[in-house]
């Protein structure tokens, strides 16, 4: 693909058009989703505890998460290939691994919660000398940004690790303008093969710095949303591509 200039200070850019009243922490006027109820199993997750497990997991992330979620976003990447989305927010950008999976033509913005993590994601798009690239230290669970600020939102690895999977969920929705898609990429519970993992780490969400306990019918099935697809992706189907229309 051909490569983006790069931008000049993508940490600092202000991104699209922010409301006036925005104070980066409350979504208070969002409509409520749909009830859910979560699981009391589901496993605690803070902001902080997150922020010290990727920050430790930071140096090291590539070599333990890259190959083994590498035919995911491989695959993510072909779904963004045939969408026509001009203006794209990932939650939990992480490393930047996914960085080069966006067309040229789209306009991309970043977040995480992670410093550590940011810095490399920072690194790796200067490497790669992408243009139209911001990267901003954000919870992707109350953003400043305005409502329908973007035509696809994509969540690589994101919604099991972040401290409340429904608030992100709302926000998703908010940020997503009426007919765009989001694309969710994760791991749900349920597979042959990987149960014992899951029941392995469940007790270690907050160490671990992700869910594995974690139910496709309650994170994604449940919204009035449009499931286009669902697709296995990863070893012995370790982790799912979901692309959904938001309506
Ligand atoms: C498992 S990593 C996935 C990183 C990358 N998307 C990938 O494909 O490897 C999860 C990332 O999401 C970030 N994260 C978790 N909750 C978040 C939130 N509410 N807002 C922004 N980033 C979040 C973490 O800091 C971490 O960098």
């Amino acid at each position: 693909m051909p490569h983006r200039r790069q931008n000049p200070s993508p940490m600092s850019r202000p991104p699209f058009e922010t409301p006036p009243s925005a104070d980066g922490g409350e979504t208070a006027a969002l409509s409520p989703p749909r009830r859910i109820e979560a699981r009391p199993d589901a496993g605690s997750l803070t902001q902080e505890q997150i922020k010290r497990t990727y920050g430790r997991y930071a140096p090291f992330y590539d070599q333990l998460f890259g190959a083994i979620y590498a035919h995911g976003r491989r695959r993510m990447a072909a779904t963004l290939r045939s969408l026509t989305a001009q203006r794209v927010l990932e939650v939990g950008v992480g490393t930047g691994l996914t960085l080069d999976c966006y067309p040229a033509s789209s306009r991309i913005v970043g977040i995480d919660l992670s410093v550590e993590m940011l810095a490399r994601a920072q690194r790796r798009a200067a490497a790669l000398g992408l243009r139209d690239v911001e990267l901003h230290i954000m919870n992707g669970e109350a953003t400043p940004f305005a409502d329908a600020s973007f035509d696809c939102i994509t969540v690589p690895y994101v919604l099991s690790a972040t401290p409340d999977p429904v608030r992100l969920v709302r926000e998703l929705r908010r940020l997503c303008r009426p007919g765009g898609t989001i694309v969710i990429l994760n791991h749900f519970s349920g597979s042959r093969f990987w149960w014992l993992l899951e029941k392995a780490a469940q007790p270690l969400s907050s160490k671990v710095g992700f869910r594995s306990d974690f139910h496709f019918e309650e994170h994604v099935a449940r919204y009035d949303w449009e499931i286009q697809s669902v697709e296995p992706v990863n070893l012995f189907g370790l982790s799912r591509l979901v692309v959904i229309k938001n309506v």
